[in-house]
């Protein structure tokens, strides 16, 4: 991307703070409307946040003068680009009118920088957060994961992406610069409260609007050739049914590339969830409109026009990545069922209580069910893992998806499912979370803690002492 491209995206970085460019008009909550305009506005691209930058999350005002949150005064927040063997670090300055944290989705960051419910930052209180990315390529994203409050403060518009590059990628030569786009998809509501206006529901919030960069229907464009579509479904609970008249290949999701593209018709993306695709555009003519549609509610959700022919020689690989299949003997070491709108094996979140602790570095066979409620996007931080088989409705066998494949974060449980993931935990020691990422689910008590450690049994009875005492000084974990 050259600077002069780069300032053109930056003055365009989501609504409610820059104006969009002339020909088109600002699309603001009034003017949204429930079918595509006539005139799509042009996707807005987030701009990055440079080094040195530092991230706010505060209230933004929107065209119309109706309120949202957004991180540097935009919705999306700006993309963060970092490299494996780099450090991460953001400091970040609360000026939102509640506690917030910030959580850092697919990176495997010690907890004490995860972002985590009782890492609370006050109102104009701020902090600095600061590890290594020792980790794969991949699309990952933050957010806000206060206790409780989840739900609200994303629905009002606090997200971002996190790029991790490496070597292994940047090897296959993708198509990049104007051949790529990294698009953050969502719903918002239009009718009643207002475009980011929350009202608490326990069954998920659901809008009547899908956004992609925070705009409704928006047109892109790519040139004539292969395309990289990078997309996360962040929306709060809305389960994206993603088609395109394009030829989609899947090279990677959660955690980065797959082991090989995987030729797709359509994709079910539950939130949280990441794509990474090629768009396959040499059947068409420069000028041709491709659009990009959720079949589940049949929305244009966004137009592409193709552009002038690029790289047409560029063939896509047909290998991406080596990934180590996890070995596991026998059947699951622990269950979870996901039961109605806020409980897992009958109990609520406790945001004190330790619900229970994980070897370090073995792996695991973990079992989600789904019992009502669904869909379930479960997540699970501090670690990738592997699904594995599962059961559908009246005991089919659920085979993982292409989409699924390789490693991932979140696995999306549909009614009356079963899925087996392995999972290993071999980045850090210490607490973390199990949880349901539809987000009303999620505030509502659908979650756990765990620990990871090198003795399990130990770090229990630790766990259990400093929920009566306060913490103990240990000298090792
Ligand atoms: Cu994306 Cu615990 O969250
Ligand atoms: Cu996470
Ligand atoms: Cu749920």
């Amino acid at each position: 991307m050259t600077l002069s491209r780069r300032k053109a995206v930056a003055l365009i970085g989501g609504i409610g703070a820059f104006a969009l460019p002339a020909p088109f008009k600002p699309v603001s909550a009034q003017d949204l409307p429930l079918a595509p305009l006539g005139v799509r506005p042009p996707l807005p691209m987030p701009h990055l946040l440079g080094p040195g930058d530092t991230l706010t999350a505060g209230e933004v005002t929107l065209a119309d003068g109706q309120a949202g949150y957004g991180y540097n005064g935009t919705i999306p927040g700006p993309t963060i680009r970092v490299r494996r063997g780099d450090t991460f670090q953001v400091q970040f300055n609360n000026r939102l009118p509640h506690p917030t944290t910030v959580h850092w989705h697919g990176l495997l960051s010690p907890p004490e920088m995860d972002g985590q419910p009782q890492d609370s930052i006050a109102p104009g209180a701020g902090r600095d957060y600061r590890f290594a990315i020792a980790q794969r390529a991949g699309l990952n994203w933050y957010h806000p994961h206060p206790h409780g409050a989840t739900a609200s403060q994303a629905w009002q518009g606090l997200a971002g992406l996190v790029v991790v590059e490496d070597d292994e990628e940047d090897r296959l030569d993708l198509p990049k610069s104007d051949s790529e786009l990294l698009l953050i998809l969502r719903d918002a509501k239009i009718k009643g409260q207002g475009y980011f206006g929350f009202v608490v529901n326990i069954q998920g919030n659901q809008g009547d609007v899908p956004l992609v960069n925070g705009v409704a229907w928006p047109m892109a464009r790519l040139p004539q050739g292969i395309a990289r579509l990078r997309i996360l479904n962040g929306a709060n609970a809305r389960v994206f049914k993603l088609g395109c008249k394009a030829p989609i290949w899947v090279i990677g999701n959660d955690g980065g590339l797959i082991d090989r593209p995987v030729a797709v018709q359509e994709i079910e993306l539950a939130p949280a969830e990441r794509l990474d695709l090629l768009l396959d555009l040499r059947g068409f003519s420069t000028g041709d409109l491709v659009e990009l549609t959720c079949l589940a509610e049949n929305w244009p959700i966004m137009m592409i026009e193709v552009g002038q022919p690029f790289r047409p020689d560029w063939a896509i690989p047909q290998r991406l990545s080596h990934i180590e299949p996890l070995a596991h003997e026998g059947g699951p070491d622990r269950e979870f069922v996901f039961e109605e709108n806020e409980r897992i094996n009958g109990s609520r979140f406790d945001i004190n209580r330790i619900d229970f602790a994980v070897p370090f570095g073995k792996t695991e066979r973990w079992r989600f069910v789904s019992a009502r409620g669904a869909p379930h996007p479960v997540h699970v931080h501090g670690g990738h893992f592997q699904v594995i088989s599962g059961t559908g409705p009246n005991g089919t066998l659920r085979q993982p998806r292409p989409w699924e494949r390789g490693w991932k974060d979140t696995v999306h449980l549909r009614t009356h499912e079963t899925v087996d993931i392995l999972v290993r935990f071999d980045a850090h020691q210490g607490r973390y979370l199990l949880h349901c990422h539809k987000l009303a689910h999620e505030d509502h008590g659908m979650m756990m803690n765990f620990i990871v450690a090198k003795d399990p049994v130990r770090a229990m009875e630790k766990a259990a002492l400093e929920r009566l005492y306060g913490p103990l000084c240990f000298s090792d974990a």
